[in-house]
């Protein structure tokens, strides 16, 4: 088992971010955290608000492409481990706008691993760049079967080509220049502070403000649900157990047909709302499919229990009741980075999806 001192976590203001920041600052009293987060859309420095006076933690508002500053910070904070998990993270964006996704997502992952190699270079001790992507790079999958390590890639997406790219970029830097890396993909995670334009925080707003339920298509995509918080602990397994060059597979086995998960959440907050469990079934409304919408995800993630001992803490029913329940007591959270400008992203989105 290796330890850290001095951690530089990308996207820590994100959403999955911000649970590994807390999870390491708990499990990983001896480290210093740095968080480089550009805070856009998608960041939000309240998700950190109750660690922000740890001393362990520094917050740095920057881009990862941003060469000269990543530098700065390998100098500064003489990292021996980077986290990295800043990107642009959501499919119905990246085909709108897969410019910014090609930039983030492969060009900043680039950047960062080119300061980590010049600042690892010739260096003694462990160091570790951890990339956590996605399982998304393996494509689609039909009626049967499962993503292993082994699977090859065929990303289908922006987002997911670029996060493929990504994933080969630091596999390049491992086996060119002998960088020390891992990498995990993960299925869909859920849970407090997702962004409402992903489909679960998405379906609780609507449900409560009683607006229609955007179904794509006929609703029988697949996706295989983990908790985040789960995530963030098989990340801390990862980053301090896993073999170096070595890839990762993270899920819980937990397959839901996107109408059958609507219908559970509609469920669940009628019933937290104190409404006629049911009666918000009429606002689900089946819109125009995604294009190029990947049928099923589904992980094999017998490697990291087999290997590393992890294995999800809760069961979907439990992880899904909290969150419905941290979304309705947490509509300010809610309201507040649903106002403005993703207004305006909701309308041009859905409005074409008549
Ligand atoms: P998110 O969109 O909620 O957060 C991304 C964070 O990265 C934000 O805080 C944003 O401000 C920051 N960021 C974006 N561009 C940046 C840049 N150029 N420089 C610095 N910071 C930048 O994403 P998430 O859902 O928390 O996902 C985090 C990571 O996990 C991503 O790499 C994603 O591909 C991967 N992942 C996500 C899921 C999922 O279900 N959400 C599943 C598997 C893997
Ligand atoms: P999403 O949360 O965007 O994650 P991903 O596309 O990365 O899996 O979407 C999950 C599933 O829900 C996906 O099959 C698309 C579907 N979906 C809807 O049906 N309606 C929506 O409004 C959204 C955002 C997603």
């Amino acid at each position: 088992m290796r330890e850290f001192n001095s951690i530089l976590v990308t996207g820590g203001a994100g959403f999955i971010g911000s649970h590994v920041i807390r999870t390491l600052l708990k499990e990983r009293p001896q480290a210093n955290l740095v968080n480089l987060d550009a805070l856009t859309y998608a960041g939000n420095l309240t998700n950190l608000r109750d660690v922000e006076a740890n001393p362990n933690y520094t917050f740095v508002k920057g881009d990862i492409q941003d060469k000269a500053l990543v530098t700065q910070l390998f100098e500064t904070h003489q990292f021996d481990a980077v986290v990295h998990l800043a990107a642009e993270s959501h499919v119905d964006r990246s085909i709108e706008n897969p410019m910014a996704f090609l930039e983030t997502n492969i060009l900043g992952t680039a950047t960062l691993l080119n300061a980590a190699k010049n600042a690892w270079m010739g260096s003694e001790g462990d160091r570790c760049f951890y990339h956590i992507s996605t399982d998304e790079v393996y494509g689609s999958l039909g009626a049967e079967g499962l993503f292993t390590e082994e699977t090859a890639y065929d990303p289908r997406s922006p987002y997911s080509s670029s996060k493929a790219s990504s994933d080969h970029l630091v596999r390049a830097w491992h086996h060119t220049y002998g960088l020390p890396i891992v990498i995990s993909n993960c299925s869909n995670n859920y849970g407090a502070y997702q962004f409402p334009e992903k489909l679960i925080p998405l379906m609780i707003r609507n449900i409560r403000d009683e607006r229609p339920l955007p179904v794509y298509g006929e609703g029988i995509n697949v996706r295989d649900w983990l908790w985040v918080e789960d995530h963030a602990s098989a990340i801390d397994v990862i980053l301090h157990r896993g073999e170096n060059g070595k890839t990762y597979n993270i899920g819980g086995l937990n397959e839901w047909k996107n109408i059958d998960l609507v219908h559970e959440l509609i469920r669940l907050v009628d019933a937290a709302l104190d409404r006629e469990v049911g009666s918000s079934l009429k606002l689900i409304t089946f819109v125009k499919d995604r294009a190029g919408h990947d049928l099923r995800y589904a992980i094999d993630a017998s490697r990291i229990e087999n290997e590393l001992g992890w294995t999800p803490s809760i069961t979907f029913e439990q992880g899904l009741a909290a969150t419905v329940d941290w979304y309705l007591k947490n509509s300010e959270w809610l309201d507040s980075v649903t106002s403005g400008q993703y207004q305006q992203y909701y309308e041009t989105m859905y409005s074409n999806r008549g």
